[in-house]
């Protein structure tokens, strides 16, 4: 609005109805207009892999057509990337588009942990692990809101499954919570400021999200500093009186003045707080301000979509490339020998065949090297009906798509041929594939190489409900077998939202390499890695499990009455297969490279250099980790390398080892570069129920470096001084909590030797004794040992502690 927003001028002149019609939109994707005030209405659209702006004619739900946009890589495939720069390019031109059709708003980036294989939305989020997320997260926040347009975090907060996503309560305790699947939306909000924060649909421990106070306001606002809007999930307001006064400022999508009306009489009536309604229309006062006044930085694109979508289609096919993950690569023939693979394949290409079954001079499959007057076989549907996006609300009208047939076709020699046989229909995994897979082996007989491309069909994965397994569709896998028995070389190419599981097909594939689903122009970006025309540098935001079973959430997902217990706690994704000790098919952070990488001289130093002795530091210091990375083969390529820590000596649960930093690098043949990690005090705290905040507990901490979870290159081990934890005590901490108090422990050991019933110290002299009788809360051993220890004294205690 021009000229500039006077906001408390236009809050003194909203009537109570005004008011109440602004905190819910009008219409699916409009906010509401108060005309003789001025106060315009804004659009807000999905979604976080490209705009889905629906045209006029769009129908009531929302999920009909929409103008055509570029589609970028979903996120699934865009946290495989682990690249905050390209996540940010890729949000600048999401924002660039959203700003050239006056959308204001961006309803994404999705960053909800992968609690469970199985979730139907998991194409759109980012990672099983917080850190990545939120990293990655807050490089899309700040690349769309470079082009002055807001976005809206979601879905905040706890919304881990499809099943019953409307009313299920989300169960789980307050590590979890804080340490897993708050932590991302933390990171996000402090470090880039989304305008908007999307509530979830769900309840947590019982609460709507809609309607948490404590969420909303008390940790959103209070705790990070949050200065924007919330506006709920299409839908998830149960109670709009409720939503408003926890903090929820905006109801999408209209509900044609019946939340409007129930909020005006609980004015009326007292319920709700003239100035808590006030402080909701003044949040959505502020947004409109932002939306209005052009926030836009100096690189913002000023263009029509026209102009924009070439540059956008070239960057969503690099963006493609940089996110497909190589898993495996091995040589011609190579899955023959292999049988059941004892160790995961995180095995840089020179080393592939471990146990020396395999001719070490053989080269990998990829990338392709076809002979000339050589013949390339290209198998399955997919190569040539791309499925490069998820369905729901993230469905974007593509203004081109890329097949990766045609692609291949483009990129070979022009003495090689590309034959194709689509092996089986996209759309109907059930289909009989008796002749198409004839057709297959047929053209696959006698050439050099074959190539498979497999995937979830369309129907297996969506917003709305979850998966039930993991697998490919079985005729999907018949192929894949019969074209490796009469095959030399075979590569299998995924499409994929969420993780397949590998372990029934794996032994009929050379090489493996995971495309997820990259958008409009990821079969021309398979087409650059198979080629080599681009060297793969995507790793695993997600861990690959052998079987369903072993996913940690498995006995708990989906719950049932409502409820979903998190029993699985802190332990998702590899922290749980770390904890177990449990062999994966590909692990957290793994992806191979045509290239390979040394690591060296891996240094942990205070970053203040006058601090402290090697390998011992205060707390409240900030670390420099440092290491060197050369590559050592015979191409360019781009290492993840990864920082994972881990804390042995911890006093509580705490993981094996949790990522704490990552950053790519790329490097020419023989270059090599000294990467730096920042830590500081909360990178190594966990969320302590007991002190209710971030704790840093002394001990050793220790600290790896490598390129994943599992292929962890340099450890060194570093100990942290201060303190023993002071957590609060009160008259239900045990004996051994006060005995481990440092200040706790004296005055009650004080208190013992002068008990009215004599020096009642010896009693610590046995420690079996103190062992047995730790756990006894301290007002129990009052009540038992009578006078001698009686309830005066514990309160006296008590009062010493807060003295
Ligand atoms: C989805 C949101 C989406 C909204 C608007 C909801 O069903 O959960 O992610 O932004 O619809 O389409």
């Amino acid at each position: 609005m021009n000229p500039p927003f006077d906001v408390p001028a236009l809050l003194d002149q909203l009537t109570v109805e005004e008011k109440a019609s602004l905190v819910s939109g009008q219409g699916f994707w409009w906010t509401r207009a108060v005309e003789r005030l001025g106060i315009p209405s804004i659009m807000v659209t999905d979604g976080p892999h490209g705009l889905r702006k629906q045209d006029a004619s769009g129908d009531h739900v929302g999920l009909g057509g929409s103008v055509a946009a570029t589609c970028f890589p979903t996120a699934s495939a865009l946290g495989s990337s682990w690249d905050v720069d390209l996540v940010r390019r890729v949000g600048e031109a999401i924002g660039a588009e959203a700003r050239s059709q006056d959308v204001s708003v961006v309803l994404g980036p999705g960053i909800n942990i992968k609690r469970s294989p199985l979730c139907g939305r998991n194409f759109e989020y980012l990672s099983e692990d917080p850190l990545l997320s939120g990293e990655l997260g807050a490089a899309m926040v700040e690349g769309i809101q470079s082009q002055g347009v807001g976005t809206s975090l979601k879905h905040y907060a706890v919304n881990n499954q499809e099943a019953d996503r409307l009313r299920v309560s989300a169960d789980l305790d307050d590590r979890p919570l804080r340490e897993i699947y708050l932590a991302g939306f933390e990171r996000v909000v402090r470090q880039a400021r989304p305008w908007t924060v999307m509530c979830s649909y769900n309840r947590i421990n019982g609460v709507y999200a809609s309607q948490d106070r404590w969420l909303l306001t008390d940790v959103l606002r209070g705790e990070w500093g949050f200065d924007g809007l919330v506006v709920s999930d299409w839908g998830a307001v149960d109670d709009p009186v409720a939503a408003v006064a926890a903090g929820l400022d905006l109801e999408m999508p209209s509900t044609g003045g019946a939340s409007a009306a129930r909020i005006v009489d609980a004015v009326a009536a007292g319920d709700l707080a003239e100035a808590v309604l006030d402080t909701a229309v003044e949040r959505l006062l502020h947004l409109l301000e932002r939306t209005s006044s052009d926030t836009a930085s100096d690189d913002a694109v000023d263009a029509g979509m026209a102009e924009l979508v070439d540059a956008h289609h070239a960057l969503a096919r690099a963006a493609a490339a940089d996110c497909i993950v190589l898993l495996e690569n091995g040589p011609a023939g190579w899955r023959r020998t292999r049988g059941v693979r004892s160790t995961p394949s995180g095995l840089a290409p020179a080393v592939i065949g471990g146990a020396g079954t395999v001719d070490m001079d053989r080269v990998p499959l990829l990338p392709l090297r076809l002979p000339s007057g050589g013949r390339l076989a290209v198998i399955g549907e997919f190569a040539r009906t791309p499925r490069f996006q998820g369905a729901g609300s993230s469905k974007v009208n593509p203004t081109q798509v890329d097949d990766a047939l045609r692609a291949l076709r483009a990129g070979v020699a022009a003495d090689v041929t590309v034959d194709f046989a689509a092996g089986f229909g996209v759309d109907d995994p059930t289909v009989d594939t008796t002749a198409l897979l004839a057709e297959a082996v047929q053209i696959a007989r006698g050439a050099d190489v074959a190539v498979a491309f497999l995937g979830l069909p369309p129907s297996y994965e969506s917003e709305g409900y979850d998966r039930d397994h993991l697998d490919l569709p079985a005729g999907q896998v018949a192929v894949l077998e019969a074209v490796a028995e009469v095959s030399e070389g075979v590569v299998v190419v995924l499409a994929n939202g969420g993780v397949v599981t590998v372990a029934g097909w794996e032994h009929h594939a050379d090489a493996i390499v995971d495309a997820w689903l990259g958008g409009q122009a990821s079969g021309g970006a398979v087409a650059d890695v198979l080629l080599g025309t681009v060297n793969p540098s995507g790793r695993l935001a997600e861990t690959i499990a052998v079987r369903l079973a072993d996913t940690p959430a498995y006995l708990n997902f989906p719950g049932e009455d409502g409820h979903v217990r998190y029993g699985e706690g802190l332990h998702v994704g590899y922290r749980h297969h770390d904890a177990v000790d449990q062999q994966v098919s590909y692990p957290f952070g793994h992806g191979l490279s045509y290239t390979t990488f040394s690591y060296a001289d891996l240094a942990v130093r205070p970053l203040d250099p006058t601090a402290e002795p090697a390998g011992h530091w205060l707390a409240a210091e900030r670390l420099a980790v440092s290491v060197t990375v050369t590559n050592t083969g015979p191409v360019e390529g781009k290492e993840v390398v990864q920082l994972y820590v881990g804390a042995p000596g911890a006093s509580v649960s705490r993981p094996v080892r949790e990522l704490k930093n990552f950053t790519r690098v790329a490097l020419a043949p023989g270059e090599a570069q000294e990467v730096t990690f920042t830590l500081q005090e909360r990178d190594l705290s966990y969320w302590s129920t007991r002190a209710d905040g971030w704790v840093l507990e002394p001990g050793p901490f220790e600290m790896s470096v490598g390129a994943s979870s599992r292929d962890l290159r340099l450890t060194t081990t570093v100990t942290v001084d201060g303190p023993p934890l002071a957590l609060p005590l009160d008259r239900s901490s045990t004996l051994a909590e006060w005995l481990d108090h440092p200040v706790g422990h004296e005055v009650l050991v004080d208190a013992l030797r002068r008990s009215p019933a004599g020096d009642l110290t010896p009693m610590l002299d046995d420690p079996d004794q103190v062992r047995m009788l730790g756990s006894f809360p301290l007002a129990r051993l009052a009540t038992m040992l009578g006078p001698a220890l009686g309830d005066d004294i514990v309160d006296a205690l008590l009062a010493q502690l807060d003295g």
